[in-house]
């Protein structure tokens, strides 16, 4: 063995390794016009919905894990413009936002017009400072008399559906680039339907099936309407859905049965929508969150959601693997539907901030990656801009790159919202953060 000792210079046996190839110093670009930006829901940071089935449902004690209900939420009804001023000076060029239902028609049939100029001036807010907008129809909150009347479950909801999307097209053509129909399905049937912990609380496959022909459409009918009220003034619309794409694995490679549920699993759960809608797609959204590695096992065959392993995985604050190489596979494999695809959503639930940064930079070198391969990646919406309500998990769950402090609404930026401006701003990963992830060598 050599003698080696740090002050010496390299060690004998440093020179005679393989030459590695060229360090590269240069950012990993994305594409020409990518859109940097975050996402949020109405309900999820707006405060003061009380005309909608969630609020109902947060009354209800159990419902909450923390016991609150979304109260004042972020307070953005009021807070917009300095939201979106830390958006903008974050780098930010795009944001993706939703439009609460129960709102704008707090009645079967009657427009709220005060309700539309508001959404009008937040949108406005956001075109004032260059971003490009991504609007969500629906994000999971039926006003209350549409869920008086069943929900998605009652004949005339669709048709309810296709008026609502038409109206707001009609009334926000000029101020929207992107229209998102429906906020994941899938995800949707499964909380409101079969897990029942979100209302209406129901535990039925086979309503969530009947349901599922629903979602269809209602994207598909809102969709028409979209394009009719956009083409009516002129303009050009790009519609499409945000659709939960998980990246299945077999627990056990070699086990017929796990590879067998996770085909099935990966075509109902990731592809069935878009196969029922087809031709219904301007664009491809894509939220990224899970991946799941399957065991089958006999005696649960008749649940949807099989057995499910994370042993030993890096989760997040509330369970979920992080798994950033799975986005690669996830866009890879959405490519195959021809359309340019957009990140809707990404995050984790991280309240320390101590895993966000790499997993943001680990999974956009995926998206990098991705892009060199073929799929035609062209935005990125973190979730989310700030803390917010989340669901039946209520406040406990933080996935905001801004932290907020609930009792006084005060918005502090976390480390990570640095690292994802340098990211806007380069429009790609400088090698400054790559390095931090010990990735900064062409192999
Ligand atoms: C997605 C939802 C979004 C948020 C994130 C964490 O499934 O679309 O509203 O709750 O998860």
């Amino acid at each position: 063995m050599p003698e080696h000792h740090p002050s010496h210079g390299t060690p004998e046996y440093v020179s005679a390794l393989p030459t590695a190839r060229p360090h590269i110093h240069e950012t990993r670009k994305f594409p020409e016009g990518f859109l940097w930006g975050t996402a949020t829901s109405s309900h999820q940071v707006e405060g003061g919905n009380g005309k909608n089935d969630w609020h109902d449902w947060e009354m209800i004690p159990g419902h909450i894990v923390d016991g609150q209900p979304s109260g004042a939420a972020c307070d953005q009804y009021h807070r917009y413009e300095q939201d979106f001023d830390l958006a903008a000076g974050f780098h930010q060029n795009a944001h993706r936002l939703s439009i609460e239902w129960s709102r704008i028609e707090p009645e079967d049939g009657r427009w709220d017009m005060d309700e539309v100029m508001h959404y009008r001036r937040v949108l406005e807010a956001l075109k004032r400072r260059n971003m490009k907008v991504m609007l969500t129809v629906w994000h999971f909150t039926l006003p209350g008399w549409l869920a008086a009347k069943g929900g998605w479950e009652w004949r005339g909801a669709v048709g309810r559906f296709r008026r609502f999307a038409g109206f707001v097209a009609g009334e926000y053509s000029d101020l929207v680039d992107l229209w998102c129909t429906i906020n994941e399905p899938m995800v949707y049937l499964g909380q409101s339907y079969q897990s029942g912990v979100w209302p209406p609380g129901v535990k039925s496959n086979w309503r969530a099936f009947r349901v599922f022909g629903a979602l269809c459409r209602a994207h598909r009918a809102a969709y028409g309407a979209i394009h009719k009220a956009v083409d009516r003034q002129g303009r050009r619309a790009q519609v499409g859905i945000a659709q939960n794409v998980i990246t299945f694995e077999p627990y056990r490679k070699h086990s017929l049965n796990d590879i067998l549920f996770v085909w099935f699993a990966d075509k109902i759960f990731n592809h069935q929508f878009f196969i029922w809608t087809k031709g219904q797609h301007d664009y491809i959204g894509i939220n990224y969150y899970f991946h799941y590695r399957i065991k089958y096992i006999p005696s649960k065959i008749f649940q949807v959601f099989f057995e499910v392993h994370t042993e030993n995985r890096e989760t997040s604050d509330v369970g979920w693997e992080l798994n950033p190489q799975g986005i690669f596979e996830a866009l890879l494999d959405m490519n195959r539907y021809r359309r340019p695809i957009y990140i809707t959503e990404n995050g984790l639930a991280n309240a320390d901030d101590g895993k966000r940064p790499r997993i943001l930079i680990a999974t956009l070198k995926e998206v990098y990656h991705a892009i060199r391969a073929g799929a035609d990646v062209r935005g990125y919406f973190h979730w989310s801009l700030l803390d917010n309500y989340e669901w039946e998990r209520g406040f406990a769950a933080r996935f905001g790159l801004i932290a907020v402090d609930y009792a006084t609404q005060k918005r502090t930026p976390r480390r990570s919202a640095h690292v994802y401006a340098d990211i806007c701003k380069a429009n790609g990963i400088p090698h400054t953060l790559l390095r931090f992830l010990g990735h900064g060598v062409r192999w």
